[in-house]
This record gives C-alpha cells, structure tokens and sequence, in this order.
C-alpha cells in the first residue's frame, strides 16, 4: 500500500506535508509533567533535533510529540530541543539569547545558535540562519504548496548543527550525551557524527517512512557527503541521497512510533523499499517500537478550548459542543451522529475512502464534519465533498487547534481510515473526548483502538470493508446505553507519556553506558 502511496504521487515524499503558513500559534502546551530545574549530576544531557515543536510551529503529530516527550523525559534526564529559526519561531514571545556560533561547511553557511527558555524551563536551541529559515511558509516549502528548493542545504545544517553542538563546537557550554534525531530532516545528524568519528551514541526515531528526503547524489559535494557513504548500507537509496537512510544507516539504534509499525516497515506492503534494510536491523535488534502518548492538555473536563467542557457521563455537556461544531460547519440541526475528520489532507490518511462512503453515511442520518489542509488535489475534493451534500458535510481548509479540540469533544465518531498510521495522534484525542474511532486497522490505530470496545477498526483499504465497519458505529449510535459504555471506555483509556518515557530512558541509559551492541559502521 505504502509503494502504492509513493508511486501515486509520482516522487517520494520530501515534506511532512503542504501545510501552508498559518499554523496558529499554540496549541498542544506539551505539559506532561513540570520540567525540573533542580540540576541532577544523574541526569543525561539529550539533544532532540526535529523539525517541529507544537509549541512554535507544527504540521501534524511530529509537533506534538516534539513538544511532549522531553517534556515527559524531562524528570530523568536534561532533554534540549534544536529546531531551525522558522519566522514562526524567531517572532515567538520567547527571548532568544545568542549563544553560540557555528562554521559552515561545504556549501552549509556558518550560523549562530540562540537559547529559548520556555515558561516551564524546557531549553530550545534555535538555528539561525536567516538565509536559510526565515522564509513565509511552512517548515518544508512555500504557502504554494511546493518544497524549498533547498531543503538539502537547509536540513543538512540542521544535522550539521546538531553534529557540532555534540563535538563540543561553537561554544554552546553544553554537550549532549546522546542525540536523538526525529524523521528525515534530522536524519544527517547521525550521519556527520559517524563521518566525524565522535563516538556520541545517536537514536534515531521515524515518525513516517514515507517521507525520505531523497535527493541527487549530484548534492554530495554541496553536502560535503564523503563517497564511502555512496553505498547500500549508507544513505545511498536507489542511485539517490536519502536523507532517511542517513539516520537509520548511522546511528546505534532505531525506534519508530508504535509496535504494530515497526513490525510492518519489515514488509513490502509499508517499507518504501527500505524493508530489506530494516528487517536486517530488526533481525540484529536495533529496531524498536515505542508508543506516542498525548499530553495532559487532553482533558474533557477542564480543556479551556472548549464551549463546554464536560466529565464522563455528561452526555447533555458533550451536546452542547456538537451544536456548536453543527454550526461552525453550516450543518442541519440533526439527531443523527456527526462524525468527524481532522487530518492532514494527503493520500496517507485515506480521505478518498471517506469520499467514497459520505454518501453511505448520510443516507443513514449522519453528518460529516471535516477540518484539515494539505495536497491542493485533496482539499478540493473534500470541498466538492461539501457541495455534494449541503447542510450535511462542512468543510474547512485550514487548521486551527481549538477548532479541532472542539470537534474531537462534539463529535459521536472521528474518521481515520489511514493507508498506514505510524502511531497516530488523533485517534486518542478523539477517544479522550469520547469521540469514537472509525479507523484502518493498521500500525498504530491497531494498538490504540480496542475493536467494537472503544472503536471500530477495519482491515481492507477498501469502500466495503470501511462501511462495514460505519454500519457497525450507526447500530451502536442507535442504542444509547451501548454508545454511553464504549465512550466510557474511551475516554478512561491510559493514553499519557509514562508507557513512553521508561522504555525510551531505559535505551538512553544503555546507549549512553555502551551495553547496546553497536552497529556495523560505514
Ligand atoms: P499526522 O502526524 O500524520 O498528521 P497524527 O494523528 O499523529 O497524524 O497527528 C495529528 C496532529 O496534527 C493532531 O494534533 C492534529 O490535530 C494535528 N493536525 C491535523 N491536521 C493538521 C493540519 N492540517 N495542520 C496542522 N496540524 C494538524
Ligand atoms: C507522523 C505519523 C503519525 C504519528 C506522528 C507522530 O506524522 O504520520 O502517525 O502519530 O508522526 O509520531
């Protein structure tokens, strides 16, 4: 499925998605747990590099999970964010103070590196390079939707950034124990470290493998990519550079987001060509699956976003939000369910699926509330969704956070119908505001979502198999007791950071002590 992903769209994906500028600014706080400022000689010092911080700028989960989980990690160990200096990060409220300074390298321009300090004292170095970052767009391309034609050069100084910083470069007076280097814009931190022969043990976590930063091995020396990397077990990817393949190729260990995932990436059908490669590192034991967890933001009863926040069994509270949501999407006043989509608008997230059964849907009394942006193709298919079916679907492109937190608490059900979903965010926001999932039974929505308990999972990409499983949400809509129970069960499930912040301080202490086998190295 995900080959098919990648060939529909005729090119690997080199972005997160085509989510234009205004991504609001805050969001998801990351609050999980306070982070402690009390020095602890103990703690190891961990250096996320990624692309995203909710905090500051997001395009989907990578954000969120940017923004949690050295939140969470944050009691254990002295966790320090690098992100580019995007204009959405470099006009926050937050003070930058300089410092340090980095040298260029082959064609990477020199920059600085600046320190925000933000409200809970998690510590964000800034890569400033204004060259490079302040551009008015999203993180990987302009409000048109297309990639910087640059983003080699612009991710390559991210991992170079990251690479210094560990070296001891620049005068940063911090030097991190381990980096912990998230998707493809962060995969050539691991990659100059090795080159560079600093012995810093790197994790590298993918979010989602269908986005690879591929590029002309034409690039090399504008990278200064060294030619013994040229080969299949470095960041060579059919003839090209892969971005990817650089941070999987060359650090200790791999994690991605959720056990199911890690099982399928080992498969043709989700591994984007690079299942040969990571069965091999599953088969040596250095590829992983690690759950996402959500924030402590996400409570129904306390969440200021929206119009009512409301507790379990205040059924009559949750109403008051889906009247809202009816309104805010020009709905029909209704008794039916209302069912929701909040998602990036790209071929991951099967909205060609949710297209083709809106009709089934409405015919049995439902209505669809959409909220998302991304491929021009698709927002304007979900567009003509709405004009299809007046008064029973609404759409708006865009995105903002309190719209969507008002939807997950108004809604009876949320569509996810994801080709593949490495872990998946959404999905357990939804069940947290007593929204119940409608969703493919893959990677992680298989390991989030409890079948005809807490949701409704269905195993074929395919019109047939997902109504089946539609058919199954209107039965349990139209008896109330059943429907009151799964929200029950939904809303009470453990989703939080702790299952997270063990297995990943337990793989920091062993790599950062050397008792993980070290891979092979090119
Ligand atoms: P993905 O990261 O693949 O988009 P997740 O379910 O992990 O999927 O995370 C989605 C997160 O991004 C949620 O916080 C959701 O509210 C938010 N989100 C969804 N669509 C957009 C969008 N178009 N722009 C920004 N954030 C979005
Ligand atoms: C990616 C994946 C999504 C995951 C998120 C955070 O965007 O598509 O499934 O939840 O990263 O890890």
């Amino acid at each position: 499925m995900i080959s098919a992903a990648v060939d529909n769209q005729g090119q690997i994906f080199n972005r997160q998605d085509s989510e234009p500028a205004h991504v609001p600014s805050i969001v998801s706080t990351g609050k999980v747990l306070q982070a402690d400022s009390v020095p602890n000689p103990n703690k190891q010092k961990v250096l996320f590099v990624t692309s995203e911080i909710a905090d500051l700028v997001k395009t989907g989960g990578l954000g969120d999970v940017s923004a949690a989980l050295p939140r969470a990690m944050s009691p254990l160990h002295d966790v320090r964010v690098l992100i580019p200096g995007y204009p959405q990060v470099m006009n926050s409220d937050n003070p930058i103070h300089i410092v340090g300074e980095l040298g260029g390298h082959a064609a990477l321009p020199p920059c600085k590196i600046g320190r925000m300090d933000l409200a809970d004292g998690l510590v964000i170095y800034v890569l400033i390079c204004p060259e490079l970052y302040e551009r008015e767009g999203t993180p990987y391309g302009a409000n048109n939707g297309r990639d910087w034609p640059d983003n080699h050069i612009r991710f390559a100084r991210l991992g170079l950034a990251a690479a210094d910083i560990a070296a001891g470069l620049g005068m940063v007076h911090w030097k991190p124990d381990l980096v912990h280097a998230h998707d493809w814009p962060a995969g050539l931190a691991p990659a100059y470290m090795q080159w560079r022969g600093l012995s810093t043990p790197t994790l590298f976590t993918i979010h989602n493998l269908a986005y690879q930063g591929v590029f002309s091995r034409a690039c090399c020396p504008e990278l200064g990519v060294p030619t013994h990397a040229l080969q299949q077990e470095g960041m060579e990817f059919y003839g090209k550079l892969s971005f990817l393949k650089a941070g999987m190729a060359y650090s200790n260990r791999i994690t991605t987001v959720s056990a199911t995932y890690a099982k399928e990436i080992t498969t043709s059908e989700f591994g984007c060509g690079l299942e040969g490669f990571l069965s091999s590192k599953a088969q040596q034991g250095l590829l992983s699956g690690i759950p996402n967890g959500i924030d402590e933001s996400w409570e129904s009863a306390t969440d200021p976003h929206l119009i009512c926040p409301f507790s379990l069994n205040d059924w009559d509270g949750k109403a008051v939000n889906a009247d809202h949501v009816r309104s805010l999407f020009g709905l029909d006043d209704s008794e039916g369910p209302l069912f929701a989509v909040v998602s990036r608008l790209v071929y991951q997230k099967g909205l060609d699926l949710t297209e083709a059964v809106a009709e089934f849907i409405v015919e049995q009394g439902g209505q669809i509330a959409i909220i998302g942006r991304g491929e021009p193709e698709e927002e304007q298919a979900m567009r003509e969704l709405a004009l299809r079916f007046p008064g029973q679907v609404g759409v708006r492109i865009g995105f903002n956070e309190t719209d969507a937190r008002r939807m997950f608490a108004g809604s009876d059900f949320l569509l996810m119908p994801s080709r593949y979903e490495p872990c998946g965010l959404s999905q357990m926001y939804a069940q947290r505001f007593g929204s119940l999932p409608v969703a493919r039974n893959t990677g992680g929505l298989a390991d989030t979502i409890e079948d005809g308990v807490t949701g409704f999972l269905f195993n074929e990409s395919t019109v047939q198999s997902y109504e089946q499983a539609l058919a199954r949400a209107f039965y349990v809509f139209s008896k109330p007791e059943l429907l009151n129970a799964m929200r029950c069960l939904a809303m009470t499930q453990p989703f939080n950071w702790c299952q997270a912040v063990e297995p990943y301080a337990k793989l920091y202490e062993d790599m950062v002590k050397g008792s993980l086998k070290a891979p092979a190295r090119y």
